[in-house]
């Protein structure tokens, strides 16, 4: 049996990360693993990891690595060696990814890709605004404006649909202020380590996946 993908997407708030994933989930039969969803669950649910991290998401920060790092590595080493992942939101800062690298590479494992969504900060702030996402299966919905969302309903799942409250417009742009000071910097370690691949993110959701897919088959 060949070894399954192991591939980061990396890229600014509102980059697609979660729209392609859930396509690349599905035709590459890779599991998808999002932080930020995960942290969601949990406010969901009310348990104290939701609300420890609530306090943070709100305002735009990232959650501390000692809260973070652990629930996202369970997660990846229960994943079968041979089974491929999708890592969307994480890791986001040089310490997450050092401590990813290392955990890993202890079990004899590597990333192949990270894929880099590059999405100007005009179109951030436009699909952020317009988004919607599911209260069940968090996949994102955009919703034109002046478009009723009162009955609009999750087109994967039926449930209903909400819109975040860290895509109130002061969150988002300290979000993509973090993201510009914190999470950039993994961009050379990535570089570096040869596994870095920059898509042009400013296109259609079809288009993009399939500059994704020509990469990844290269
Ligand atoms: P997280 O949930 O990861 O949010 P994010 O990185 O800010 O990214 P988004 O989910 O907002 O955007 P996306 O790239 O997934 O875009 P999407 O596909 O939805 O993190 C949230 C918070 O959790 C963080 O701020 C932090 O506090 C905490 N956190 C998470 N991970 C952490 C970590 N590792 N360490 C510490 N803290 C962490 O698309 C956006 C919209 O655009 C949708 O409406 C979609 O329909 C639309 N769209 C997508 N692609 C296209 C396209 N090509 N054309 C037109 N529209 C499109
Ligand atoms: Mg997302």
């Amino acid at each position: 049996m060949t070894k399954g993908l192991r591939l980061v997407l990396f890229g600014p708030p509102g980059a697609g990360k979660g729209t392609q994933a859930q396509l690349l989930r599905e035709r590459l039969n890779l599991t998808h693993i999002s932080s930020g969803d995960l942290f969601r669950h949990h406010l969901g649910l009310g348990t104290p990891l939701g609300l420890r991290a609530k306090e943070y998401m709100n305002r735009g920060d990232l959650v501390p690595d000692e809260v973070t790092i652990d629930i996202i590595l369970e997660k990846v080493m229960s994943i079968p060696s041979d089974g491929g992942f999708i890592l969307d939101g994480f890791p986001r800062n040089p310490n997450q990814a050092d401590v990813l690298d290392k955990k890993l590479a202890a079990d004899s494992r590597d990333l192949d890709v990270v894929v880099h969504l590059k999405v100007s900060e005009s179109e951030l702030l436009n699909r952020l605004g317009g988004r919607y996402i599911c209260r069940d299966c968090q996949s994102p919905h955009s919703i034109g404006e002046g478009e009723d969302t009162t009955d609009k309903k999750c087109d994967q799942c039926g449930a209903g649909l909400y819109q975040r409250d860290d895509d109130a417009p002061a969150a988002v742009m300290k979000r993509i202020e973090v993201y510009n000071e914190e999470t950039t910097p993994l961009l050379g370690f990535y570089q570096q380590r040869g596994v870095l691949v920059e898509i042009p993110g400013d296109h259609s959701v079809d288009r993009v996946n399939k500059l994704i897919m020509t990469a990844l088959d290269s």
